[in-house]
């Protein structure tokens, strides 16, 4: 495995690796994270492992997509233990770049998707996902993949990736990859690393939320969009320290949110996405809802 530093070198490397599967086009699978890497990023790097030739990984803390109150100074980092991961996993080359080598000079080109980046984290985040799209797209350009995976836990993140590839005509392929779960629950996340022992067993409402709503679709087909919305405040709210920014329920890929009326039985394209905060440290989750389960019911 090589760790490569700067985007000259990642490109000879690629085009090297490329020649040596002369008999057919070699696939390059690209897993584009932020390091200090768990389990999720294991699940992504060992999709990309099954599905491509070579698997480039990138660990890059992206200023650009953190705002100027939030945690890109204290973002958790450990470079040393993310190459041994990727090396365990199999990965051929990761990237680890600089923020000059990145962004050499003031950006003054940015990527934008619109109305999809208005709502859930980016009514909260304003600028984030410009961030992200920026960032995403140089390394497309970079790396010039065949497939990019991405984890579902971002489902937000997701959509807008694969709004701008098609609406950009990016010759990558976006593979979703399911949210990976400590046992109890806790969707993984870097950002986990933050809790406190209290806070961490009382993040726990956020699945306990999700899988609550689901149990009501189960159980009635008649539930409505605003059932949803209350069973997930309910839930979070038996923790006294957590503090809702969003609880919402979704079509999924657009994000169009579900009139409080709307019945969601049958459908299989509903996202229920959460995010929230105990103390500074800010949480997401989300779950799609599970078509069979409903009619199972009905
Ligand atoms: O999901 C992430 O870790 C980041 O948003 C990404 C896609 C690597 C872009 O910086």
């Amino acid at each position: 495995m090589k760790v490569i530093r700067t985007i000259t070198e990642l490109r000879q490397e690629i085009g090297l690796k490329r020649q040596a599967t002369q008999s057919r086009e070699s696939i390059v699978g690209l897993v584009p994270t932020m390091g200090y890497l768990h389990e999720g990023h294991a699940s992504l790097m060992h999709a990309a492992k099954q599905q491509s030739d070579i698997v480039v990984l990138s660990i890059f803390v992206n200023p650009i997509q953190f705002g100027p109150n939030e945690d890109f100074d204290s973002y958790p980092r450990d470079e040393a233990r993310d190459v041994e991961t990727a090396r365990a996993q199999g990965v051929d080359i990761v990237f680890i770049p600089s923020v000059e080598e990145m962004y050499p000079q003031q950006t003054q080109t940015t990527v934008s998707v619109s109305s999809l980046t208005d709502r859930l984290c980016g009514a909260s985040r304003p600028g984030h996902f410009d961030g992200v799209t920026t960032v995403v797209s140089k390394l497309f350009n970079i790396v010039q993949p065949q497939r990019a995976f991405f984890g579902m836990k971002d489902a937000q993140q997701v959509a807008v990736i694969q709004q701008m590839v098609n609406d950009l005509n990016m010759p990558v392929e976006i593979v979703p990859c399911p949210i990976v779960r400590e046992q109890d629950g806790l969707a993984l996340s870097s950002r986990n690393v933050y809790l406190s022992a209290e806070d961490r067993q009382e993040a726990l409402v956020l699945s306990k939320a999700l899988r609550a709503a689901q149990e009501a679709v189960d159980i009635s087909a008649d539930t409505t969009a605003a059932d949803i919305r209350r069973i997930l405040r309910e839930n979070i709210g038996r923790s006294s320290r957590a503090v809702i920014d969003y609880a919402e329920i979704q079509a999924f890929p657009s994000l169009e949110p579900l009139a409080d009326q709307e019945k969601v039985h049958g459908r299989d394209d509903i996202l229920m996405a959460l995010a929230v905060k105990f103390g500074k440290t800010r949480l997401i989750d989300n779950t799609r809802l599970q078509r069979a389960e409903v009619l199972s019911h009905v």
